[in-house]
């Protein structure tokens, strides 16, 4: 079994996680210091989320040179140290890869807006007509108003999916292909352990189609695997595309053309947060059950939450403004089709719930992938414009600004929470290390249950379907056995009888505990059964 389709993913902001030299933005140094958290924590691989020289218009998702490390995160040669350090304390890192797209601030770009006979200029997707690729939808919805702009200098429209700071590469051209082959090739060189690859399924235009998960687009995400696995075979490459299961099921590929080895899946994160809400588990399972069985050696990737707002897309309407009512009743929470909330402040810090969503994520198939900051339940600051209200500086101690940095306050990227609830004096790693009671404690040990419950991993899921509405339990199976996972969704407590099964079960997170024939779920209360 490969190592990443039963692996405990951990997403890192480098802006946010800790700054070692004290200019107030997180880099390289300080995350070396920090690295231990994550061990004791259980992770398995890192994800770094861009780094890249970037004008960070879109937090270093708009990449001005692919082959560097931005100034305020340290030189290149730190960025090696780090990598060398995840590798020492048994952890794998990948890295995120922004291939749809550059900032309007890469020489590329700069050269190709020149003008149109700019050598350059077809590394771009130009236009003299608004009207091309009219069925593709707009993504960053509250702030653009066409996926055309218009370039003065040239005359003509580019194309950019996202904020019009970034335009689309343009995959028909085999330069740009070579291009990002090159850049993969040169950060494996470097001992990375793969790539989250951003924003996919945008890759080729067509006309007459929406523009995404083109077969050009899976096309040449086979030739991208394949140079991987003939060049540095065992490195993973995990897709973000944000569709519903069965658009998703190509991006995994087949035998002979396979893509990647992980994708997120995104449709499953909104309805857990749905069927809490609901007091219903059945979005959940028939999201689960409208997700195909997928090729031998692949993995979801599933989480709660991330960097980005709370996506809404894979939902109907009705259930989008329905999700909308109950989490984000201000409209200032809501974000193009999402929510800009972070885990706990969204379930109201209701350590009930958080504990049963992460039991949801751990229980549920998938390659869990938290996100820095949830384990300790740290809040979000609305005030702060575009997604950065849930990218504020993780909260490592009562020290000032809590730990993430010597710099005077108003010197750092972003003000550290610091409300009565979440603020840093309430809610940081040292006070909950030290409490064996704490958030914190309790996800590790589901951590490191799961971890040693390889079941868990790639067994089969089952569903307990006659028990009432607002439970959620099934089994997961497999020839390393069996394993129960019970959960409570309402506020109410429930009380019913377990499957048969003689002489009973071990409550694994209680260590010892034999439980037999009933089970009392207090309200949003869940256990981990095992048959012995
Ligand atoms: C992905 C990233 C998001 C970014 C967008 C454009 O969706 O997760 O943060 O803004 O791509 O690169």
């Amino acid at each position: 079994m490969s190592w990443h389709t039963n692996a405990i993913f951990y997403e890192l902001y480098p802006r946010a996680f800790a700054d070692g030299d004290g200019d107030g933005h997180g880099d390289f140094a300080g995350m070396r210091q920090k690295l231990e958290h994550l061990q004791w924590l259980g992770v398995d691989c890192i994800w770094l989320t861009p780094f890249y020289p970037s004008p960070l218009k879109d937090d270093g998702y708009d990449v001005s040179s692919y082959y560097g490390v931005h100034p305020a995160f340290g030189q290149l040669e730190d960025f090696k140290m780090a990598v060398e350090e995840i590798h020492r304390r048994g952890m794998k890192v990948i890295i995120d890869l922004v291939m749809n797209h550059t900032s309007d601030q890469h020489p590329w770009f700069k050269e190709a807006r020149r003008s149109k006979d700019s050598p350059m200029r077809d590394f771009y997707v130009w236009s003299d007509t608004q009207n091309r690729y009219r069925d593709t939808r707009i993504i960053f919805l509250d702030t653009e108003t066409s996926n055309w702009a218009y370039d003065e200098g040239s005359g003509e429209y580019y194309w950019h999916r996202f904020y019009s700071s970034q335009p689309d590469l343009n995959y028909d051209n085999p330069a740009v292909r070579e291009e990002m082959l090159n850049t993969i090739r040169f950060w494996l060189d470097l001992g990375i352990d793969g790539f989250r690859i951003d924003a996919i399924p945008y890759l080729f235009e067509r006309e007459g189609t929406n523009c995404e998960n083109l077969p050009e687009t899976h096309q040449y995400l086979q030739e991208l695997r394949r140079f991987v696995d003939q060049h540095y075979p065992g490195r993973v490459l995990l897709a973000e595309a944000n569709q519903w299961p069965q658009d998703l099921l190509p991006y995994f590929g087949e035998p002979g053309a396979e893509e990647f080895h992980l994708c997120f899946h995104f449709p499953v994160m909104p309805r857990l947060y749905m069927a809490i809400a609901r007091e219903d588990r059945e979005s959940v399972v028939r999201i689960m059950t409208e997700t195909p069985p997928i090729p031998e050696g692949t993995q979801w990737a599933t989480f709660l939450r991330n960097h980005d707002e709370l996506t809404l897309e894979m939902v109907s309407p009705e259930d989008r403004k329905f999700m909308w009512d109950y989490y984000a009743p201000e409209s200032r929470q809501r974000l193009n089709l999402g929510i800009r909330r972070r885990l706990a402040p969204l379930v109201e810090n209701d350590r009930r719930k958080i504990e049963l969503l992460h039991s949801l994520l751990f229980t549920l198939p998938g390659a869990p992938v938290l996100y820095y900051g949830d384990e300790i339940g740290m809040g979000d600051n609305i005030s702060l414009p575009d997604r950065n209200g849930v990218r504020t500086p993780m909260q490592w101690s009562n020290a000032e600004n809590g730990g993430f940095s010597t710099a005077r306050p108003d010197a750092l990227y972003s003000p550290v929470i610091n409300d009565p609830v979440f603020g840093y004096t309430q809610v940081n790693v040292e006070s909950q290390r030290e409490d064996a009671e704490s958030l914190l404690q309790t996800i590790r040990h589901m951590v490191l249950t799961r971890k040693n419950t390889a079941v868990l991993g790639l067994g089969r899921l089952e569903w307990l379907h006659d028990l009432p509405k607002e439970t959620l339990c099934f089994w997961r199976k497999d020839e390393n056995g069996a394993f129960l996972a019970l959960h409570n969704l309402s506020a109410r407590p429930i009380t019913f009888a377990l499957p048969e099964f003689e002489p009973g079960y071990e409550d694994l997170l209680k260590t010892g505990e034999i439980v037999r024939e009933t089970i009392a779920l207090p309200a949003y209360g869940y256990r981990w059964l095992l048959p012995r």
